[in-house]
């Protein structure tokens, strides 16, 4: 046996499988499993059932333990209970297996955390690799290997499936073949104690037979991995993501607007924006999808047309079109022209290409020849409306026989509405690669999401890294003067001075101790002015009284200087005050919210999105994972409404967006060098017209809690 093979083959697709814990009886998993693998077609000799009590199950000759057996084994399904899997594990090791698929549950998910841990252990050894525990198994097309207890295989195909819920996989293999959807493999992941998706996703992503990745999913294990290996992958196949479990995470004490709109959800879909990752909201879509990334070619041009029997039908998708981002063009004169001979006099030529209900298949040959010759169309949305005076079958087949003659790599989805008559000219469509849908909507989705993909495959090559200038070390020994006070919130000006280290554009802030003091530093900033109180124990200065705006003269700062300071000695007595704060009003503009937010999972989380007070209610806003490159900082920009704002909404002058584009890119940096911050809000920051820059009016910045570092 070659002992170069990797172990993830060896496991989805084995040469020879041990199956531990076979069992006499019917009903057993154990017995279950082998019977899958004899009937998947498993060559009988390289079946070994390992049982110590038992002599032949199946008509096998049945060992009593791994070792036993004579000829080198390639896979160990391990089927004992939990309390066994570890003595058998090892000696699956000792045996020279580097690969087990351990069905049995009872280890994490119930709290068996040490449990787990032996297994990895004990894996690691022997240099074994682990799928599981508390999984179905694996179901492998491609060699014909049905190593679980999932009713059957499922239909040969091209896309794989991973999922983290075994019930749903066992599920959905019957449904997969009733909807006639092809896999090459179907695997649970379990308790992914070892092997997890990332290592199946790269996997996948150089396996010959898989054209498509899809998994369901309830988590990622390791962030950073994945954002590596889906970047890679998904610039040379599809993977579409149902990542399930959308509620928000508890959250601490203090709630930046950044973590409290991040909530454990917004990590995941920037992660797979920036990764080029389909998401879909149902694995019913994700099927869908998949199946058009399997079976038709991918659009070259964003010119679209829909050919249709039915009016409605049509303008059903032309609705679909706008919200999926399906670009319908306007027919030429030319090809509606020729279009005109397919239809009676009463047929449209504008975009959808309406035949009428008189079509027979000859007008679809036709009208499918036109369009699929023409040079100004890329991709061709067909509909058809059973009626009682055509034959679906008929019809696909003019389609086909349309696409063959002409030999256009053209994209073509289809929809087939109707009853029992319409299932088999679908089922033909997609066969043949134009995926067929039952309704209209579904078929614009499709094609949409293929746009989608070849949009954010373009982008994963456009990365453009901009390096800031900083004073790392500056900013450290600000954020060790913090924790050494015991604080795990900078005061304004703190965190406006760590702002300034990492070229933010922030008010200049001077802190005095007298009433003199404030007036000589308002002369040098200009009026009016602003006072606020300085202190590490008040996080809402207007609360208290400790602050003060519009302040014109110097005795109006005198006078503000006593007021503040009456009012908080009044209000929070015990708060320490370092100081009154003077600074210069900031001349009011545009206002955005940039933050971040640090992910357990994928790391710090940039966002953007319109400012005020009630961004949580507005909730206008868009994230990325840091580092951002500036193709991301423009994309999460235009993502937002706030970007019709600073483009000039309204006949108002446009705001100058690069101060928001390098200032998101900063916040990313800092978010990089310093670990110790957990959520940066900037709120508002101040966009002023092009050219004239931005201001960070108001920032906010927490640390980690010194255990919650530890924890890391
Ligand atoms: N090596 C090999 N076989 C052994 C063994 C050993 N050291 N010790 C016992 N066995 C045999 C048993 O004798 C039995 O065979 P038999 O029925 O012919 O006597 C067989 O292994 C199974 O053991 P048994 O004790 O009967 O267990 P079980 O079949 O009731 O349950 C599991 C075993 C793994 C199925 C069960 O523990 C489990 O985890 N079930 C949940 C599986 C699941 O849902 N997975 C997740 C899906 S999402």
């Amino acid at each position: 046996m070659n002992q170069e093979i990797d172990p993830i083959l060896r496991l989805l697709r084995p040469e020879s499988v041990a199956v531990i814990g076979a069992s006499r009886h019917p009903e057993k998993i154990g017995y279950q499993v082998v019977k899958n693998l004899l009937e998947s077609g498993f060559p009988r000799n390289k079946i070994y059932p390992i049982n110590p009590r038992a002599k032949e199950i199946l008509g096998l000759k049945v060992y009593p333990s791994i070792l036993d057996v004579p000829e080198p084994v390639d896979l160990a399904v391990i089927v004992v209970p939990a309390q066994i899997v570890p003595r058998v594990l090892e000696e699956a090791g000792r045996k020279g297996v580097k690969a087990a698929a351990i069905i049995t549950s009872g280890f994490k998910e119930i709290g068996n955390i040490e449990g787990e841990r032996k297994l990895v252990e004990i894996a690691k050894k022997y240099g074994m690799r682990i799928l599981g525990p508390n999984i179905v198994g694996i179901c492998d097309t491609v060699k014909g290997v049905n190593a679980s207890f999932c009713q059957a295989l499922p239909n040969p195909g091209e896309i794989a499936f991973i999922t983290q819920s075994g019930a749903l996989g066992i599920a959905l293999v019957g449904w997969t073949k009733i909807k006639g959807i092809g896999l090459s493999d179907l695997v649970s992941i379990g308790n992914k104690a070892d092997i997890n998706e990332v290592d199946l996703i790269e996997f996948f992503g150089r396996d010959p037979h898989t054209k498509v990745i899809t998994a369901y999913l309830e988590g990622i294990e390791d962030g950073p991995r994945f954002l590596q290996v889906a970047r890679s992958v998904s610039r040379k196949k599809p993977i579409i993501i149902l990542k399930a479990g959308k509620a928000k995470r508890t959250l601490g004490a203090i709630k930046s607007h950044t973590g409290t709109l991040a909530g454990s959800d917004a990590a995941y879909d920037a992660a797979f924006k920036q990764t080029g990752v389909v998401r879909a909201p149902s694995f019913i879509a994700l099927f869908d999808w998949a199946t058009a990334f399997a079976k038709a070619s991918l659009p070259r041009g964003e010119k679209v047309v829909i050919l249709t029997n039915g009016g409605g039908a049509g303008i059903m998708a032309t609705d679909a079109a706008e919200e999926w981002g399906v670009n319908l063009i306007d027919i030429p004169a030319d090809l509606a022209k020729k279009l005109r001979r397919h239809m009676p006099p009463f047929g449209s030529v504008f975009n959808p290409v309406d035949l009428t209900g008189m079509a027979d298949d000859d007008s679809y040959y036709g009208a499918m020849k036109d369009l699929l010759l023409d040079k100004n169309v890329d991709a061709i949305i067909v509909l058809y409306c059973h009626t009682a005076i055509t034959d679906p079958v008929q019809i696909a087949d003019a389609v086909l026989r349309a696409i063959q003659e002409t030999g256009a790599s053209k994209t073509v989805v289809a929809s087939f509405i109707g009853g029992e008559e319409v299932l088999s000219a679908c089922a033909r469509l997609t066969e043949n690669g134009v995926p067929c849908y039952e309704s209209p909507e579904k078929a614009v989705a499709a094609l949409g999401m293929l746009y989608s993909y070849v949009r954010m495959r373009e982008k994963l090559d456009k990365r453009t890294m901009i390096s800031v200038e900083r004073d790392v070390e500056a900013a450290k020994r600000l954020l060790a003067q913090v924790m050494a006070e015991g604080r795990n919130v900078l005061t304004p000006s703190e965190a406006a001075e760590l702002a300034s280290y990492y070229g933010i554009p922030v008010l200049k802030r001077v802190l005095t101790h007298s009433p003199e003091e404030a007036v000589e530093a308002a002369r040098r900033l200009g009026y009016p002015v602003v006072l606020e109180v300085e202190s590490p124990d008040i996080l809402h200065k207007s609360d208290v009284g400790g602050i003060l705006i519009d302040i014109k003269s110097d005795e109006e700062v005198r006078d503000a200087y006593q007021r503040i300071l009456d009012s908080v000695k009044a209000r929070a007595p015990n708060a320490r005050i370092k100081g009154i704060v003077v600074r210069r009003m900031a001349e009011k503009s545009r206002e955005v919210i940039i933050g971040a937010h640090r992910d357990p999972i994928f790391g710090p989380l940039i966002m953007f999105g319109s400012g005020g007070i009630l961004v949580e209610l507005i909730r206008d806003v868009s994230f990325r994972v840091a580092p951002l490159s500036l193709e991301d900082a423009y994309d999460m920009v235009e993502e937002t409404k706030a970007y019709k704002v600073l483009k000039g909404y309204r006949g108002e002058p446009p705001g100058d967006i690069e101060s928001v584009i390098y200032t998101l890119l900063r916040v990313s940096q800092l978010m990089l060098d310093l670990e110790e911050v957990e959520d940066v809000d900037i709120n508002p920051f101040f966009v002023y017209d092009k050219g004239k820059g931005g201001l960070a009016v108001d920032v906010k910045i927490v640390l980690r809690k010194p255990e919650e570092k530890s924890r890391q």
